[in-house]
């Protein structure tokens, strides 16, 4: 019978990816959330990749002994724990509101954990732990990691410090904390992609909503930076990338006889400027952007991208799409949701 995972957080951007990529490696995935950041619509769109509607689940993951009913009455095997906020903005004006869900709603599912430790979890984390690190540009996992810069920040470097000691104290766990890099992209079917509420945090959807006219202009933040065109640079990961990651993820803890909390990167490993991915996306859509220069924001790290070994050797992933691949399935899933020919 095919392992049945809970997907906190499923029917958000790269939780839904996921479940779409869990279901074609043989997972049956559980979809838990509230839809505080997302959309129940995002069912019927899996129904039309997957086949069917993936089971899903209506809960606050704060409400940890609906957690632990659910545990039990669903038979998980494995759970993958995306359900948090995500944007640095409002995480610095709203910091307790950060605080008591990304910190509280870790908690509450790493409890659930504790009580049943042969259940492998696997954890969202970001490069935002690494912070700017001096003289660097490519990190890897045994980069230090740095004061992060936000609330938001926070709750990553200290999610991953949670885990950390739960496993110090419960050496049977199985963890993985997946550090993110930029994700970015869309299913290629166009059905599922990232859907911001408000305005854009994210550089992809703000200009995909450029193009299609929801917002009037792109500004650039920066245009003297030490970089190879004086934008900033990150590592921009394709989201079925990243979502082929967590399945690789799980795989691997399932197969372990004792307990690790492991910290992975999952990036490509290269660096993509901010312009270069303004091109990129004019160029592979032919679609002109109306864009211009802005002043630099202050706490934007200027360049960086993952060392990406660790996550070959130990979870033979690697990623396989590239930008191109991004912003053409990015712009047809803009296109669906704003019904553009
Ligand atoms: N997208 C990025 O750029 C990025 C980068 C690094 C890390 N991450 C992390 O990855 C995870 C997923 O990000 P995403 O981009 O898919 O975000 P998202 O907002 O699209 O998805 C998060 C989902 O969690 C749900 N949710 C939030 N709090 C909940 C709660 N208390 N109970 C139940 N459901 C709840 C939301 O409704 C939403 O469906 C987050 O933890 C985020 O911090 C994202």
């Amino acid at each position: 019978m095919a392992k049945k995972v809970l997907v906190t957080g499923g029917a958000g951007y790269i939780g839904s990816h996921t479940v779409v990529e869990l279901i074609k490696s043989g997972y049956d995935p559980v979809i838990l959330d509230d839809y505080r950041n997302s959309d129940a619509s995002v069912l019927k769109r899996l129904a039309q990749i997957i086949g069917k509607e993936p089971e899903h689940i209506v809960c606050d993951v704060c409400d940890q002994q609906m957690l632990e009913h659910i545990i039990e009455t669903h038979s998980i095997s494995g759970v993958i724990h995306f359900a948090a906020y995500k944007a640095v903005g409002e995480s610095v004006e709203n910091p307790l509101k950060y605080y008591s869900n990304n910190i509280a709603g870790l908690v509450s599912v790493l409890n659930v954990i504790k009580q049943n430790p042969e259940i492998p979890f696997v954890f969202s984390s970001s490069c935002t732990v690494y912070g700017e690190p001096e003289g660097l540009k490519e990190v890897d996992e045994k980069t230090a990691k740095s004061i992060p810069t936000s609330p938001y920040g926070y709750t990553k470097w200290l999610g991953e410090q949670i885990i950390e000691d739960l496993f110090l104290a419960n050496k049977k766990a199985r963890m993985m904390s997946l550090r993110y890099f930029n994700p970015i992209g869309a299913h290629e079917s166009g059905l599922i992609g990232e859907l911001p509420v408000g305005k854009p945090n994210n550089l992809l959807p703000f200009i995909t909503q450029t193009a299609a006219g929801i917002q009037d202009k792109l500004f650039i933040f920066g245009q003297d930076y030490p970089t190879s065109d004086g934008t900033c640079v990150r590592d921009y990961i394709h989201v079925v990338d990243l979502a082929e990651a967590h399945v690789k993820a799980m795989d691997h803890l399932l197969s372990l006889q004792k307990g690790c909390h492991e910290t992975v990167n999952v990036g490509t490993g290269k660096g993509t400027s901010v312009l270069e991915l303004v091109r990129a996306f004019e160029k592979e859509n032919n679609v002109e952007l109306n864009y211009t220069f802005g002043p630099k924001r202050s706490g934007d790290v200027i360049e960086i991208y993952a060392n990406v070994d660790y996550a070959f050797s130990l979870l033979g992933w690697r990623s396989t799409r590239d930008i191109k691949d991004a912003v053409r399935s990015a712009w047809k899933w803009e296109k669906s949701i704003r019904n553009i020919k």
